[in-house]
């Protein structure tokens, strides 16, 4: 291969390994998928994925924090269809989780800081005892779930995380997309989310859902990351 092509062929393949990423860039609230980044605040390192757990950025993505108050707030009913689009299927194995977090006042002044976040909900992979596991999130685009019934009226922070899990077989290996979105829940209730944990902090990194080999041997059975789903 002469150097010319040799480095179209370098160029296509980081090409191919940028387009590879995807950005959860926008909210759906009930059958209306939002604008980009109308009510997800903003992040500054591109499609890249986080993959230091215990990073400040592991929060809301990179430059999520700066961008809360050039964020708009977006009203949802307890109960309501909530949800995520992406700007491109998402291409990786592994699974999704949803936290939320409940602001002390603006979901726009807020940082996400203590233990404060809960798990709303998750897509998790199908195993079958060691002969193949599948991840239902592969290729979507969007997906949506209900928020509780009984989740209390305010304004929260909503993050959402996709843990490609392709090359996570040693420390550090796997990649979090993460974004953090600002919805204002109305004609909530007296429920009381939990279990709380701090993000970061939530991970170590060495969890055995997040610190495996996917591929071989086939894992029998899966732990998803994090605390249990609060359904209300
Ligand atoms: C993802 O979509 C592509 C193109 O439609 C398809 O070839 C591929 O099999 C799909 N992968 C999964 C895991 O569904
Ligand atoms: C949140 O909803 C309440 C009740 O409808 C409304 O009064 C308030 O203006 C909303 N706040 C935002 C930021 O949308």
């Amino acid at each position: 291969m002469k150097l010319t092509e040799l480095l179209a062929a370098v160029v296509a393949l980081s090409a191919a390994g940028v387009s590879a990423h995807y950005r959860f860039d926008a909210l759906i609230v009930g059958s209306t998928t939002t604008a980009p980044y109308q009510y997800v605040r903003q992040n500054t390192n591109y499609n890249s994925p986080i993959t230091d757990v215990t990073s400040l950025d592991f929060r809301c993505n990179a430059g999520g924090l700066a961008s809360a108050a050039a964020t708009q707030t977006v009203t949802a009913a307890a109960g309501s269809t909530v949800g995520w689009a992406l700007d491109q299927a998402i291409f990786h194995p592994g699974p999704i989780n949803v936290y939320m977090a409940k602001a002390p006042g603006n979901a726009a002044s807020f940082d996400g800081s203590g233990s404060v976040w809960f798990k709303v909900y998750e897509i998790r992979p199908v195993t079958n005892g060691g002969t193949s596991i599948t991840w239902p999130a592969d290729n979507i685009s969007s997906f949506t779930f209900q928020l509780p019934s009984s989740l209390p009226s305010g304004q929260y922070l909503v993050r959402v995380e996709h843990i490609a899990l392709h090359s996570a077989s040693t420390f550090g290996g796997a990649q979090f997309y993460i974004s953090c979105g600002q919805i204002n829940v109305t004609g909530g209730g007296s429920g009381n989310p939990g279990p709380l944990v701090a993000i970061p902090g939530v991970y170590t990194g060495r969890e055995p859902g997040i610190m495996l080999n996917i591929y071989y041997p086939i894992p029998a059975t899966y732990t998803q990351p994090g605390p249990a789903v609060w359904r209300g």
